[in-house]
């Protein structure tokens, strides 16, 4: 929620140097207090992303009966009450702008006893939910939605739900994860078929906290499997940084000439690095250092040089193990040489805006050629030469529109002027001093 807009422009002097952390990833945040909350007993997490997404599912899960306390920064303890031992909220909950909350709660709310009603902002009441009511519906979930399966929803959910195999009609890691969640209190086996793969965070915490998950491959895709009924034990958990907050201080370092940054601790889990992999196909120097897993999670730190950036076709196919990433690949097409073409990803039209339309529109008011396809977008890039910038663009409440045209400006001959930041505490609180600290100016 937020009140008077807050506009935003950054600018760069000089090269952008220096060693960064970006705040603990999101997807696996949001997980980390979801599954502890279902343990019995007491788990820690730490490094956990402190944005308002993630806030908005640790109050929702406090309102279930979790006992949920911050001991420091990025500390969480978390007391849980067992699968199926969350408890009727006497409110509303109110997601804010976080499809992720809301769909995997939803998931995670079915097979439980409760009523709950769920609202969100402008962005998510217009983002659509039938995805997750269809299979949850199967499993034995009352919902209430508002009309074309929207935001405001009213769901009563049933304990212990009916397991069934749901075979994904589109590449979601929510719908997968919400159905995953519901089975958890279900008895039996409850299977989740993609034929594309997904960020498999769910899988790996599942397991991690003692659910039995299987995952097998079956014609054109693979089955993901839980069984209801296991206990789940208590954990600690470590979440690395944020491969897709990662990618705004790295294409900034890219685009600003002469830069050299340090991005320590980003998690790198292979269906979540596709930026990184499509970059270095545009020739970008991006090194991988330090290896290592952290939580069960792949990490490295990355060693991001300012370099010429080629224009390529980018392979539909890597598009879900980047598909957050899109509009800041849009603003590293800009300063490359070439087209970038970027087909495959119409998902990109329902989340936080429609980020096809936004980018375009905004790029094109900083002087940026660009075509808008049904599936996607190709931009003409400026062969490194800085873009003319000189406009106000929308961030339509969606932080990742917010942040790429902040990196942008960076690389702009006259100032670009983000209409409202206040959407980038949604995922990344510390975007600002931490661009400041490696060298941008505010404009
Ligand atoms: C997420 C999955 C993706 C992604 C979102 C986070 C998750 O959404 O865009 O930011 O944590 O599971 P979809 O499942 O809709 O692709």
């Amino acid at each position: 929620m937020h009140a008077a807009p807050r506009p935003l422009t950054l600018a760069a002097d000089g090269p952008l140097s220096g060693h960064v952390r970006v705040p603990g990833d999101k997807s696996i945040s949001h997980r980390a207090l979801m599954l502890s909350a279902l343990a019995v007993g007491t788990s820690r997490v730490s490094g956990l992303l402190e944005g308002e997404d993630v806030l908005a599912t640790a109050a929702a899960l406090r309102a279930c009966g979790a006992g949920i306390d911050r001991q420091a920064d990025g500390d969480w303890l978390i007391d849980g009450v067992g699968v199926g031992g969350l408890l009727q909220p006497l409110n509303a909950l109110d997601m804010g702008n976080s499809g992720t909350s809301t769909r995997l709660l939803m998931g995670l709310f079915a097979s439980h006893a409760l009523t709950v009603t769920f609202v969100g902002d402008a962005s998510l009441s217009r983002r659509p939910m039938q995805r997750v009511i269809d299979p949850l519906r199967r499993m034995g979930a009352d919902i209430s939605a508002s009309p074309g399966g929207r935001l405001p929803l009213m769901q009563r959910g049933l304990c212990p739900a009916i397991p069934i195999v749901h075979d994904l009609p589109v590449a979601s890691a929510q719908v997968k994860s919400a159905v995953l969640l519901a089975g958890l209190n279900a008895p039996g086996a409850t299977t989740v078929i993609e034929r594309t793969p997904t960020r498999d965070h769910s899988e790996r915490m599942l397991a991690g906290f003692g659910a039995e998950v299987t995952v097998e491959p079956v014609p054109g895709g693979s089955a993901i499997t839980v069984r209801g009924g296991a206990e789940l034990r208590p954990r600690d958990i470590v979440v690395p940084g944020d491969p897709s907050s990662a990618a705004f201080p790295a294409v900034a370092a890219l685009i600003v000439p002469g830069s050299e940054v340090l991005i320590e601790g980003v998690g790198l889990n292979p269906t979540r690095d596709g930026l990184y992999r499509v970059l270095a196909m545009m020739g970008a120097d991006i090194a991988r250092e330090n290896s290592r897993l952290v939580g069960g999670e792949p990490v490295a730190d990355l060693r991001v040089r300012a370099g010429p950036l080629i224009g390529i076709e980018v392979p539909p196919e890597v598009a879900p193990s980047m598909i957050d990433e899109y509009p800041i690949l849009f603003v590293a097409a800009a300063l490359a040489s070439g087209r970038t073409v970027m087909r495959g990803i119409e998902e990109l039209r329902v989340k936080e805006s429609d980020r096809i339309a936004t980018m375009a529109a905004g790029l094109r008011a900083c002087g940026v050629e660009c075509e808008e396809v049904p599936d996607g977008l190709i931009v003409t890039g400026r062969d490194g030469a800085p873009v003319p910038g000189g406009a106000t663009v929308a961030s339509m409440l969606d932080h990742r529109i917010a942040m790429s045209f902040a990196v942008l400006g960076l690389r702009a001959d006259q100032p670009v002027i983000v209409d409202d930041a206040a959407p980038i505490a949604t995922s990344f609180p510390d975007f600002l001093p931490l661009m400041t600290g490696l060298g941008a100016r505010v404009g």
